[in-house]
């Protein structure tokens, strides 16, 4: 059993729902993850969103990265500008910015070397010239990329360009990382990178969150260790109706079933019960 403690929010979403128009595509959305904390380690949180196609998971990480305001209710995230209130710091709105997002293409920009790029991603910062300098040079320690430091995107591989592209959106954001089907159309090797930047992540600092949507439900019960399904819900006659909301919550870590590092019995059975839920939705 891993032993760990649930401290302080950090992302809580309160009766959200979007809608265009007459037609809602997400309702009643609500959900609220805390930094887990594990003595000894340095752990991040990954959760991840499955769900059949336009059940509105891209929709909701629109609104969880600011991108688009909701119709209804509000994405909230610590306020780190402002000094803690009874040892709480103050929630607000997420606004862009907040949260990075990857893209699956994992763009860069072409006339910056890694370490240029990094420290454009951190010019909005308030830390220090020297204090920026040694974030990034201990993250790129850490992420295996100090030797890219002065190289241009086409002088690296794709892994390392996965995993500055994330730094960037990382440095930029905070904590919060937004990645909307990062191992669709990927080949075995990219996907190991992806996973491998999950990893780096979620050793870096404590409060760094993953937020990703996926298909692959084996892949999901592996990585994350707090799982939603978004889904079509049933009315009173038990007819699907057409928006998304949170049918299931799956809280790994409670299970004793995150951070596990081979995929056993109970992680097989999971897969199996999401795999009914989805079906069903
Ligand atoms: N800007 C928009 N205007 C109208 N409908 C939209 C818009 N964006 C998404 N939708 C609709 O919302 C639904 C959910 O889409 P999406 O969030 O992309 O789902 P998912 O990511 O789960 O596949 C789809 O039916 C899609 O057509
Ligand atoms: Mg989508």
């Amino acid at each position: 059993m891993n032993h760990y403690e649930q401290k302080d929010t950090i992302l809580h979403a309160e009766n959200v729902s979007v809608s265009y128009g007459e037609k809602t595509i997400i309702k009643d959305i609500n959900f609220l993850e805390r930094d887990t904390v594990r003595p000894g380690k340095v752990q991040g949180q990954v959760i991840a969103f499955l769900g059949r196609s336009g059940r509105g998971k891209s929709t909701l990480f629109r609104v969880i990265t600011g991108l688009n305001k909701p119709t209804t209710g509000h994405v909230l995230i610590p306020d780190s500008t402002k000094k803690p209130i009874d040892g709480k710091i103050p929630a607000k709105d997420v606004e862009e910015g907040d949260v990075g997002f990857v893209d699956q293409r994992y763009t860069l920009f072409r006339h910056k070397t890694v370490y240029q790029a990094l420290t454009y991603a951190m010019r909005n910062s308030t830390l220090s010239k020297a204090e920026k300098n040694d974030k990034i040079m201990r993250y790129l320690v850490e992420w295996g990329l100090e030797k890219s430091k002065d190289q241009y995107p086409n002088e690296l591989s794709g892994g390392q360009r996965q995993r500055t592209a994330i730094l960037e959106q990382l440095l930029s954001s905070g904590h919060y990382i937004v990645m909307d089907e990062p191992f669709s159309g990927l080949d075995i090797g990219n996907i190991l990178n992806v996973k491998t930047a999950f990893k780096l992540i979620n050793e870096s600092h404590d409060l760094n969150t993953i937020i990703f949507s996926t298909h692959d439900i084996e892949l999901a019960v592996e990585l994350a260790d707090s799982l939603y399904v978004i889904g079509y819900p049933r009315n009173a006659e038990g007819k699907l109706e057409t928006f998304g909301t949170i049918l299931h919550h799956y809280d790994l870590k409670a299970m004793g079933i995150a951070w596990h590092d081979s995929f056993g019995a109970q992680h097989r059975d999971l897969a199996e019960e999401v795999k009914k839920a989805l079906l069903a939705s």
